[in-house]
Parts: C-alpha cells; structure tokens; sequence
C-alpha cells in the first residue's frame, strides 16, 4: 500500500516493514544500542495484534520527525524544537477537550508562541481512529449563510458551521465576522459533542497599519495560533488520527491568502479604495499594492501586540539554513515546491523559489483526512457506529 494509505486493514506486511524502518531510523539518529531487540519485539506484538505500541521517547522523535518531512511547510529548520505531549491515554470527549484547552495555553506561551503537538490514542487497525476533531484548526471562524447567499465571516467555514449547528450549537444572537466556532470531538465510545472553546485560551490582534489610520476602521483581526487538527500523525506504520498541532504564523498565511483569498475574507478591494488606488485597470498593480499593505498591517499589529510571527525574508532564509542541515546529514530535503512557495511573499524575491525539492512522502508524516468526515456534510459513520460494527463482526 501506498505510504500514507490508510483503508481497510493495513496488511501487517506493511506495519512491519514500517515498524522496521522507523525503529531503525530512530535507533541511528539518536544513537541508541539495542535496535534488533527492539524490532524483534514490535514483531512479536504485530503478530499478536495488527499493531504495536511506541515508547514515548519513539513517540516523541517520530512526531518530530514526521515535522521535518512535511513536504509542505516552509517552517521545518525548527523541527527538534516540537513540544510533544504525549496523552495516549486520554481517550473521553472531556479529557480531549481539556486537554486541547492546554494545549492552546502551552503553545500560547504568552504571545512568544511555542510549537506544540498533542497526541491521543493511535487509531485501532481495520477499524479506524479512536478519537477525532471535526474542526479543521482549534480555532477558525464562523461563517454564516445568509439570506441573500452571501456568508458573513469565514467562507472556508460555511461546512463546519453547519456541522456544529447540526450538534446543537446555537449562532450568536449578534452573528459577526469573527465568531469563533465550537470544536466537535467524537471518540469510539461518544457520539459528536460539543465543546465551547474557553475563550479566554484565544488570543486575537486587532489589525492596525503603521502609516494609515484608516485602516483600522476595517476592523480586521486574526487569531494567534494556527493549530491544526483533523490530520493524521503516521509514525512506523501506526496512525495518530487525533494529533492536533501548531507552529506560528508567517505573515502572508493572513495576510495574502486568509484575508485575501476571493473565496475568504476578501479583502482587497476594500484596502484598495481606502488607498485610493485606480482599480479600474490591472497594469496598475493596486492588488499587489493593497496586498502589500495588509501584510505590513499584520506584522506591525503582531509585534505591537508581543505575537510570536515571522516575515518571509527571515522564513526564506532559515529554511535555506534547514535545506542545508539536511543535505550536512546525508538526507534529500522533501518540499512540495508550489506550497513552499504559495506561502512566502513574492516568491522570486526569496531563495525558496530558486531550487527543486525532492517531490517523494516518506513516513512519519503528516497526512490530510480522508474526507467523509461531519464538517464536510457528508453522511458517514459516526466512529462510535464503526467500532460497533468491528466488534460485531468479531463475535
Ligand atoms: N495557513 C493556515 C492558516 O492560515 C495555517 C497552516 C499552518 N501554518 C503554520 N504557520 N504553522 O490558518
């Protein structure tokens, strides 16, 4: 099967060899003694079980490894930094949800935001996760249909926002732009749930531009933390389908697409005429310029504000520092050149644009869901109904 794949029983073939080469690769880099004992014994528990179970040293280094293959983020020179807390053994809907809570309180780290994964229990081979987050990141924004077919807030959210009304979630009585949505955790043993984020552990910035007072008057905002949380940890051949995790912002991920976007907050046209650009002709580069201008606006209020944030020339230049540490180490520097690139300013100006990456996905990893999910609106299991049926089939 495929690296990532992930449907039906995984053949133990697979898991093994999997197991193997993680174990391996763990025992090398940190130097260990012991690597064939070690595989030996995953062997036996996979014959056993279909599975085996990390130390949480293994756990620990296959997440962060899994950080340094992410062929689609431009942050990785930081990758042995990742906090990993290690909660296998939370498996409720209250136990993940306040464990999520601190998670947002560690990575928050009073502004100075601090990289952070979270890992709950792997899922059960041939029957699928234990536990999940329907929401896409920890903390996204509302969007609400409204009557003329136009969404206030967040387009990207118009699903989950349905998904959550569908749990029992009730819209403001003042629905705004920046309504932040309630997560939805479901586990093998409990249906979807509901769970208000404490919003005290959200931190936001008001959007100001150091030259034009005028901007504020938008009353744009962002949130702090990007902690994403419906992908799939791989690590040796076992799958974390619950392991939300966070790094910091790089200014054009606001600031170019979530802003921006046609399809998101829209924004370009509004900064436009406040700049009072001509519009009304594309050789005049007013969408470069507005861009420009709200990314600069997303820097100064970051920093005014103490939020831990990187600009795309610092973010080019460590990630050149990163390629290197890696070519220094003997292995290829996986990217996905058109993600690498998307997210870093005006992509010629920066050393990331100018070389070719090694386009294979090895394992760890990190893998995006496999769709079907609630916040998509499309009928499926609930998990609980899953593991229902695999242990029916078994008796
Ligand atoms: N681009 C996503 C967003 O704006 C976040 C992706 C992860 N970004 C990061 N800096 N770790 O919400």
């Amino acid at each position: 099967m495929a690296p990532g794949a992930r449907v039906g029983s995984p053949p133990v073939a697979d898991v093994l060899a999997e197991a193997e080469e993680f174990l391996r690769l763990f025992h090398a880099e940190r130097r260990l003694p012991g690597v064939a004992a070690r595989v030996g014994q995953a062997r036996e528990e996979i014959a056993l079980t279909g599975t085996y179970r990390h130390t949480s040293e293994e756990l620990v280094y296959g997440a962060k490894v899994a950080w340094r293959q992410s062929a689609r983020c431009v942050g990785r020179v930081r990758w042995s930094g990742l906090r990993v807390r290690d909660q296998r053994d939370v498996t409720t809907v209250a136990g993940i949800a306040r464990e999520l809570a601190q998670h947002l309180a560690v990575a928050d780290n009073s502004g100075r935001i601090q990289s952070v994964m979270t890992v709950f229990a792997p899922d059960l081979p041939g029957v699928g996760p234990r536990a999940r987050v329907w929401n896409d990141q920890l903390i996204r924004y509302c969007g609400h249909r409204c009557a003329d077919g136009s969404v206030l807030g967040d387009p990207a959210q118009v699903a989950m926002t349905d998904a959550a009304l569908r749990c029992g979630w009730r819209i403001p009585p003042v629905p705004g732009r920046f309504d932040v949505l309630p997560w939805v955790v479901e586990t093998a043993y409990e249906d979807p749930t509901l769970v208000e984020v404490p919003r005290d552990l959200v931190r936001e910035v008001a959007l100001a531009h150091p030259a034009y007072p005028w901007f504020e008057e938008l009353k744009l905002r962002w949130h702090a933390v990007p902690v994403i949380s419906n992908m799939r940890l791989r690590v040796g051949g076992v799958d974390y389908s619950c392991a939300p995790f966070n790094g910091h912002y790089l200014s054009d991920e606001i600031g170019t697409r979530n802003l921006v976007d046609p399809d998101r907050y829209d924004q370009l046209l509004p900064v436009a005429r406040g700049l009072g650009l001509d519009t009304s002709r594309e050789d005049t580069l007013w969408r470069e310029h507005a861009a420009l201008v709200i990314n600069q606006a997303v820097l100064h209020s970051f920093r005014q504000a103490g939020v831990r944030m990187s600009d795309p020339h610092t973010e080019s230049e460590l990630f050149m520092r990163f390629c290197a540490q890696e070519e220094r180490a003997g292995r290829p520097v996986h990217g996905d050149w058109s993600w690498l690139n998307g997210s870093v300013g005006w992509a010629a100006l920066h050393a990331v644009h100018h070389r070719y990456y090694d386009t294979r996905v090895p394992n760890p990893n990190l893998w995006p869901p496999e769709g079907g999910r609630g916040s998509d609106g499309v009928a499926e299991l609930t998990l609980r109904q899953r593991h229902d049926a695999a242990r029916g089939r078994e008796d």
